[in-house]
């Protein structure tokens, strides 16, 4: 199993993991389009320069959201092709859909990427005729809680040491249906 993880680890070098100074990118045109298989690799890399906690997705973990037909995930790239941002989603049989992972590169940060990836989302939810998003942030994590206030999200309960370490994490919620509330929308979903 060690011999496993290592190998499922093997592009992603550890100094990958620890961000110190952060030089913004140098501005440039963006653009939203789907993430696949093919992009196994720089989705992980990227992954784990998002995040520093440990949380992050290994390798198995991107490979099976990459695949499955009831997932949505996608990128933000940048002219020179370069991934600035990720998001995954996946939808259950309750027709709800569950933010697994989004993260957006910090030299990219604070320029809408996650908005957009997010307003892209919702569209594509609309699309397929999902009502309802949810998802699970860190209590401690006000950035994220931030973004997803500004795109429509409300905290509806908070989970007990959802998290590895202990933390406590909010469950947030968004209608894309007028018809739906968002208590209703959690009674609904069972956090994992
Ligand atoms: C959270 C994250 C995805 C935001 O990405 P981003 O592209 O920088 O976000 P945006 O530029 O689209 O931000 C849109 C709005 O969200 C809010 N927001 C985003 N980052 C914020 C921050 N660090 N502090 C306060 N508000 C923030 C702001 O209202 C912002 O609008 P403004 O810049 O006009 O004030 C990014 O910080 C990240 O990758 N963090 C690490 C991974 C992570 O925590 N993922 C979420 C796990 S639940």
């Amino acid at each position: 199993m060690a011999f496993l993880q290592a190998l499922r680890n093997f592009f992603v070098p550890a100094a990958a993991r620890r961000i110190t100074v952060v030089e913004p990118a140098a501005q440039t045109e963006y653009c939203v389009a789907p993430l696949t298989p093919g992009h196994l690799n720089e989705v992980l890399y990227l992954n784990f320069r998002c995040f520093e906690d440990g949380e992050n997705y290994n390798k198995h973990t991107f490979s099976y959201l990459l695949s499955q037909p009831n997932a949505l995930c996608f990128q933000i790239a940048t002219a020179e092709n370069e991934m600035a941002g990720f998001l995954c989603v996946l939808v259950g049989d309750n027709r709800i859909a569950h933010i697994t992972t989004i993260g957006v590169a910090p030299e990219h940060r604070r320029r809408g990427l996650a908005e957009r990836m997010l307003a892209e989302l919702d569209r594509s939810l609309i699309e397929r005729g999902i009502t309802s998003i949810v998802l699970e942030v860190r209590v401690g994590n006000t950035a994220a809680q931030s973004l997803y206030r500004t795109c429509g999200f409300l905290i509806t309960q908070q989970i007990s040491q959802y998290y590895n370490d202990g933390e406590d994490g909010y469950l947030m919620v968004k209608a894309l249906a007028d018809e739906m509330e968002p208590n209703d929308i959690s009674r609904l979903y069972e956090p994992a």
